[in-house]
């Protein structure tokens, strides 16, 4: 049976970074509510020339350089993001051509915060029944883009990025000593449009609009729900949180992430956390986490990875994979 194997990983972050301290000139907000509240430190925030496609080119560059592969190689490019250049065509087109990629297919996908999950899960679709063979899974943001910078209840949580993995179709033996995608369980319920949502778009006002989000509601949701498509991913594939090498969440804030851990028995030194640096990069969020700790040594060969997400939709999934 094919497997989707992680052969390469890599980032990019915008050079501008943003203190807690700099957003208190700008808004009635403190080091200390910001910290406190959600772990957070400092964002990284585009500069007016960098796009969610500059970034997320970036990081899929250093994503094939780290697999030692070059656009040749490709043959499928899929784009998790809410933050598109254009309303079309989509970023990961603009991303294929930034790359000299001319082969193959390319599309985006929109699940907000839980887009990366759902890339991944659409890919190993692609690499395991053979419709791919190398595919570069991308999570790129600029929500600086659609933030109220008036809103302190808003402005203060997200930061921009991108990050991005190389999966390639690997005959495996079948089994969870496997490397690669094990399991994935995705969900959606569209009920909870008005908890997160951008009070804009060509179907509503015609301009691109601002961020909207009742805090308290997603803050609930997100730790009651995520836990079920984690533990279905565990079930589906053989596993508990007991055997995880490393749990690498959505970087929302702290405490959703602290709350979900606690919940599944997931020690906190297992724990990879960027948000303190990072801020909440939406569907970018993960794939810098993931090259965060393996470029420091955390993630290894073999380890065993499980990524989760919850965003806008609200929308959540979860995905095993064995580095
Ligand atoms: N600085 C200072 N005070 C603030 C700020 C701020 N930046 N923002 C809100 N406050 C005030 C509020 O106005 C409120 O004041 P009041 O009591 O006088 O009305 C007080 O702080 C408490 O506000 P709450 O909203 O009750 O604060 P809470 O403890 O719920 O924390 C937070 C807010 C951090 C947003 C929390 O609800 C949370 O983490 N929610 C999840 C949000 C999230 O992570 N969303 C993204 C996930 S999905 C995705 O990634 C798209």
């Amino acid at each position: 049976a094919l497997r989707s194997v992680v052969v390469g990983c890599g980032s990019a972050l915008p050079a501008k970074v943003v203190t807690n301290a700099e957003l208190a000139e700008r808004v009635d907000t403190s080091d200390e509510w910001i910290v406190q509240r959600t772990g957070i430190t400092r964002r990284h925030i585009a500069a007016p020339d960098e796009t969610t496609s500059t970034l997320g080119a970036k990081a899929a560059r250093a994503a094939l350089d780290d697999a030692g592969l070059s656009g040749a190689d490709i043959d499928l490019v899929i784009c998790a993001t809410s933050t598109p250049d254009h309303t079309f065509p989509s970023t990961a087109t603009q991303i294929q051509a930034a790359l000299g990629i001319e082969q193959g297919a390319a599309f985006d996908l929109q699940a907000v915060c839980a887009g990366f999950v759902f890339a991944v899960s659409t890919a190993d679709r692609f690499l395991t029944t053979g419709g791919a063979r190398r595919a570069l899974v991308i999570g790129a943001e600029t929500f600086s883009r659609i933030l109220d910078w008036e809103d302190r209840t808003t402005c203060v949580l997200f930061g921009d990025g991108a990050g991005a993995i190389v999966l390639e179709a690997r005959e495996g033996t079948g089994t969870s000593d496997d490397r690669g995608v094990l399991s994935a369980s995705l969900r959606s319920d569209g009920r909870h449009r008005d908890k997160l949502y951008v009070d804009g778009g060509p179907g509503s006002t015609g301009t691109t609009g601002h961020l909207r989000m009742q805090g308290k509601e997603v803050f609930r949701f997100a730790v009651g729900s995520v836990t079920d498509v984690i533990r279905d991913a565990f079930e589906k594939a053989g596993f508990e949180a007991a055997d995880l090498d490393w749990f690498v969440p959505h970087q929302a804030n702290r405490r959703i992430i602290e709350a979900s851990a606690d919940k599944l028995g997931i020690p906190r030194d297992r724990v990879v956390l960027t948000v303190d640096r990072h801020g909440n990069t939406s569907a970018a969020s993960i794939p810098l986490a993931l090259d965060t700790a393996r470029k420091d040594g955390r993630i290894e060969d073999g380890d065993l990875v499980m990524i989760e997400a919850i965003g806008g939709g609200f929308s959540w999934g979860a995905a095993l994979i064995r580095w």
